[in-house]
C-alpha cells in the first residue's frame, strides 16, 4: 500500500529530474530545446565569423537589423482588403521576400540594402533555411552584438514561400509624421510602438541620404545601443554634416552627425514625444520596450503557433555602459527642445569624458 501510494511522487520525481535530457544534443557542441534549433547554432557560428566580423556591431549588424523592418512591413491589411495584396489572411511581412525577389531593394526606401542581402543570401543558402527565418535571425545576432543589445527573441519556421511586397509599404525619412503613423498603424503598431522600434536607430548611421558622407551616424555612439539617439535627436539642429541639405534630412546638432527629418518629427511630435523622453533616463526600458515590439514585428504575416522558439540560439549581449543618457560636449540643457508636455524633463548629465566625446567617429 505504502510503497503504491509512492510510486506518483517518485515518477513525478524522475520526469523533473529527466527534464534536461529532453534538450536534442546538436552534435555541434550544442544542446538544444528542439532539434528544429540545431541548425542554428551552426548559422550563428558562420555569421559571427564571416558576416560580423567576428561579432561586431558594425556595419553588417546595423544593415541586417534594417533588414528586418524592410522585409517584414511590407504587410498591409488595408491593401489586402481592397484586394490589392496578401494571401490568405494577410500576405507578406517577414516573409524573406526581399530576398526573394531582387525588385524589392530597388524600392527607394531600401537603397543600398541590395548590398547585405548579397551578402547574406550565401549563408540562407548553405544552410538551407529559409530566407524569412534568416533575415530574422541575422538581425537579431547583430544587434546582440551592440554593447547594451537587446537579446530578441527568434522564432523559427517560416515558409520559404513569399510574397513580393509592392512599393510605398516603406515609411521615407521625408514622410510627415501622420503618414508614417497611419502606414504603421495599417501594420498594427501604435504611435508609441514606433517610437519604440526607432530604437534601433541609436546603432544606426546612413549613407543614402546625404552620399557624399558615408557612414555617418544617427548618435555619437553607433556601436552602442545605448539611449543616445534619443537625447541627440532633441538637440537644437545647427548645421548639415555633409553637403547642405538633401531629401529626408534636417539640420544636425553637430559635424558628422546625421539627423534625419523624420527621427526629429516624431521625437517632437505630441503623439509621440513622451514615450520618446522616456528613454533618455532609461536604457533597460528602451531594450525592455524594443524586444517587446520586436517579437510582433518578426512575425507579421505569420502564424506563431506554427513556430519554434530557438532564442535560446541568440547570445547574450555585454551590458551597457550607461543607464542614463548624457549631453554630449559643448551642450547644455538649453539646447534641447523638450517636447513632452506633461512629464519633466530628466536629470541627465554632461559629456563624461573624452572616450565619448565629439566628433563622432563614421560607423563604417
Ligand atoms: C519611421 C520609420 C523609419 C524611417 C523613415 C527610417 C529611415 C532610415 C534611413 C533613411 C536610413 C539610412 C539609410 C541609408 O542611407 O543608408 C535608416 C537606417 C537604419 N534604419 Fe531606419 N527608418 C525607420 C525605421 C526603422 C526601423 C523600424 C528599424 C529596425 C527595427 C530601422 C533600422 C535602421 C538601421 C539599423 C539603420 C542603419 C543602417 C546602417 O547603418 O547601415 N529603421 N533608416
Ligand atoms: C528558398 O527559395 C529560394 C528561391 O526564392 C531558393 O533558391 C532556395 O533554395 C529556397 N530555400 C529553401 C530552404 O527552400
Ligand atoms: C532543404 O530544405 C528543404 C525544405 O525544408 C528540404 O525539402 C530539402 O530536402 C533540404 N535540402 C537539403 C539538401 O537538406
Ligand atoms: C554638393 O551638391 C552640389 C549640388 O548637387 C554639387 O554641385 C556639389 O558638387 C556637391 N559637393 C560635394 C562636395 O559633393
Amino acid at each position: 500500500m505504502f510503497a503504491k501510494a509512492l510510486i506518483p511522487f517518485l515518477s513525478l520525481a524522475l520526469i523533473v529530474r529527466a527534464a534536461p535530457s529532453h534538450k536534442s544534443d546538436c552534435g555541434n557542441g550544442h544542446l538544444a530545446s528542439n532539434s528544429q534549433c540545431c541548425v542554428w547554432y551552426d548559422v550563428l557560428d558562420d555569421i559571427q565569423t564571416n558576416l560580423f566580423d567576428g561579432g561586431e556591431c558594425g556595419e553588417e549588424a546595423h544593415e541586417s537589423l534594417r533588414l528586418t523592418f524592410h522585409d517584414a512591413i511590407g504587410f498591409s491589411p488595408a491593401l489586402f482588403r481592397e484586394g490589392k495584396f496578401g494571401q490568405v489572411l494577410h500576405g507578406g511581412g517577414a516573409d524573406g521576400s526581399i530576398m526573394a525577389f531582387p525588385i524589392e531593394t530597388t524600392f527607394k526606401a531600401s537603397a543600398g540594402l541590395d548590398e547585405i542581402v548579397g551578402e547574406q543570401k550565401p549563408f540562407a543558402l548553405k544552410h538551407n533555411v529559409s530566407f524569412g527565418d534568416f533575415i530574422q535571425f541575422a538581425g537579431a545576432v547583430g544587434v546582440s552584438n551592440c554593447r547594451g543589445g537587446p537579446r530578441l527573441q527568434f522564432l523559427a519556421g517560416r515558409s520559404n514561400h513569399s510574397q513580393v511586397s509592392p512599393d510605398g509599404l516603406i515609411p521615407l525619412p521625408e514622410d510627415p509624421v501622420d503618414k508614417i503613423l497611419a502606414r504603421m498603424a495599417d501594420a498594427g503598431f501604435s504611435p508609441a510602438e514606433v517610437v519604440d522600434l526607432l530604437a534601433s536607430h541609436t546603432v544606426a548611421a546612413q549613407d543614402h541620404v546625404d552620399p557624399t558622407i558615408h557612414g555617418s551616424p544617427f548618435d555619437s555612439t553607433p556601436s552602442d545601443f545605448d539611449a543616445q539617439f534619443f537625447v541627440e535627436t532633441l538637440l537644437k539642429g545647427v548645421a548639415f554634416p555633409g553637403n547642405g541639405s538633401n531629401v529626408g534630412e534636417v539640420l544636425s546638432p553637430y559635424p558628422g552627425e546625421m539627423r534625419l527629418q523624420s527621427d526629429a518629427a516624431i521625437a517632437r511630435d505630441p503623439r509621440t514625444a513622451c514615450e520618446w523622453q522616456s528613454f533618455i533616463a532609461n536604457q533597460e526600458l528602451m531594450v525592455r520596450k524594443f524586444e517587446k515590439v520586436m517579437a510582433k514585428m518578426a512575425v507579421l504575416g505569420q502564424d506563431p503557433r506554427k513556430l519554434i522558439d530557438c532564442s535560446e540560439v541568440i547570445p547574450v549581449p555585454k551590458p551597457a555602459a550607461s543607464q542614463v543618457a548624457h549631453l554630449p560636449a559643448g551642450k547644455n540643457l538649453k539646447d534641447i527642445q523638450v517636447s513632452c508636455k506633461h512629464i519633466p524633463f530628466p536629470t541627465i548629465k554632461a559629456d563624461p569624458g573624452p572616450e565619448t566625446s565629439i566628433p563622432v567617429v563614421p560607423a563604417s
